[in-house]
């Protein structure tokens, strides 16, 4: 990554909670279903209420039709009833490198809050942190539409 959006972070001075969404992203990933890629991926969601969701890559055959780790934790904490969320943490395989979100769960963050805050962890607990809106910059969210005439 760049070095103009993110922040390298310690572990142990991280918040409880955060703490915990980082456990969770990293252990969701031996749930992953990416028998393609072989590469697996794992996000824990912070909702508001302190609420805990996580979520993991689910590939098909059809490539495209792939899920990431970071839309699976969406979906589920929708439909839990969930969407104020303040942090998101996401775990790759990468041992030297931090993996970021893509581009389209970029866009589906953003639907729900640009200040939420995103942590980027290796496998070894090294962790950045950012936010979707430092990952989205002049993004498109639902303030651009209306749909009341
Ligand atoms: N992937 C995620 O789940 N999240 C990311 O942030 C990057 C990519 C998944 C999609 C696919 O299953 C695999 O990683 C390889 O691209």
């Amino acid at each position: 990554m760049g070095d103009c959006c993110e922040e390298v972070v310690q572990f142990d001075l991280l918040d409880s909670s955060v703490k915990k969404i980082v456990n969770k992203a990293k252990a969701v990933r031996e749930k992953a279903y990416c028998p393609y890629s072989k590469f697996a991926v794992g996000a824990a969601i912070l909702c508001e209420d302190g609420a805990i969701i996580d979520g993991c890559n689910v590939e098909n055959v059809s490539y495209g039709l792939t899920i990431c780790a970071e839309r699976s934790a969406i979906c589920k904490a929708i439909s839990q009833g969930q969407k104020i969320f303040k942090s998101i943490a996401i775990c790759a395989e990468m041992k030297d490198k931090f993996v970021g979100p893509c581009g389209a769960c970029r866009q589906v963050l953003a639907e729900f809050s640009l200040d939420m805050d995103i942590y980027l962890c290796k496998p070894n607990n090294e962790i950045v942190k950012t936010t979707v809106g430092k990952l989205l910059p002049l993004s498109f969210t639902p303030n651009w539409v209306s749909f009341s005439s």
